[in-house]
């Protein structure tokens, strides 16, 4: 029994929520093919598109199909089959498509027995093992769809959120790599309490504006006081994007994940398109190469 899947590129923090929102990117994405197998084991049997481990235990997707089947009551074995078209240390969640995409699909040829928040716990695992720290942002939209928020890590509560119908992604990936784990590295583990205050607003914010579509409101509301200022120094041309997208009529512009992808969140698709013009022409000016891609959230 076997099922080929898209995996889907995601987008965490969405600015004011670090670590608990994200969203899930409609056309950006990997493929990958599992099939259930007698063997016992979990196989990583090819990865085309990427250099990455093919043992089962240093691979992301193999660590979190391995943390399923320690919860599943009978033996069976898994080959996974990895297409990689997220590039890795992108920002929009390259290794969460292949750790969420796994598990979906073992959970899907098992007839699903697992809820989809005890996917999200699985797929963690593989976010554990590639940037020290089992963060959900990516791995939950990546399987709920459209946008979610981690309520509560202790014990995990994930809620899937609202999606307005005209809100289109703008991501442009330079090509340099930022690893997850350096990128948390330089982040302080302490917050005032006027930054707390400004955060939290943004969040509900932001929260209640994907509920009402009230798409100011979503503008209003992403911004990030605690993290961006430390990152954004990680990012060719951040602040001048920003100023761009924001001039070409974007809702708001952040740091997708731990970047260096920026994001740009805006109201239907032409101005979303306007705004990935605005992000070529600076860019074009870096000599950088990058990606860039506009996508519906589903
Ligand atoms: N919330 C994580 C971080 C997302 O910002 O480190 C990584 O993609």
């Amino acid at each position: 029994k076997s099922v080929k899947i898209f995996a889907p590129a995601t987008v965490a923090n969405l600015s004011c929520g670090f670590d608990v929102l994200g969203c899930c990117l409609d056309t950006v994405g990997d493929e990958m093919k599992i099939s259930l197998t007698n063997s016992n084991e979990v196989k990583i049997t090819k990865i085309d598109g990427a250099n990455l481990p093919l043992e089962t235990h240093k691979n992301v997707a193999g660590v979190a199909v391995e943390a399923l089947l320690a919860s599943y009551e009978k033996k069976v074995g898994v080959d996974i089959e990895i297409y990689k078209k997220i590039k890795a240390g992108s920002g929009i969640g390259s290794s969460a498509a292949s750790s969420a995409g796994a598990v979906w699909a073992v959970n899907h040829l098992l007839e699903n027995p697992f809820t989809a928040q005890e996917l999200v716990q699985f797929a963690m695992e593989g976010e554990k093992l590639a940037s020290g720290n089992a963060h959900a942002d990516n791995v939950a939209p990546a399987l709920l769809g459209g946008f979610t928020l981690v309520r509560s890590y202790e014990p995990l509560d994930v809620i899937k959120l609202h999606t307005p119908k005209d809100l289109v992604m703008t991501v442009i990936h330079p090509q340099i790599e930022v690893k997850t784990s350096d990128s948390r590295s330089i982040i302080k583990h302490n917050v005032s309490l006027k930054q707390a205050i400004q955060q939290w607003g943004n969040v509900g914010g932001l929260v209640t504006g994907l509920f009402t579509e009230d798409y100011d409101l979503i503008g209003r509301s992403l911004q990030d006081v605690i993290i961006e200022p430390l990152r954004s120094i990680l990012i060719p041309e951040f602040d001048t994007v920003k100023k761009e997208v924001i001039a070409k009529g974007a809702l708001g512009c952040g740091i997708s994940g731990s970047g260096p992808s920026i994001f740009a969140l805006s109201k239907g698709e032409q101005t979303a398109n306007i705004v990935a013009e605005a992000i070529q022409e600076v860019y074009s000016k870096t000599g950088l190469d990058y990606d860039i891609h506009v996508s519906k959230i589903n």
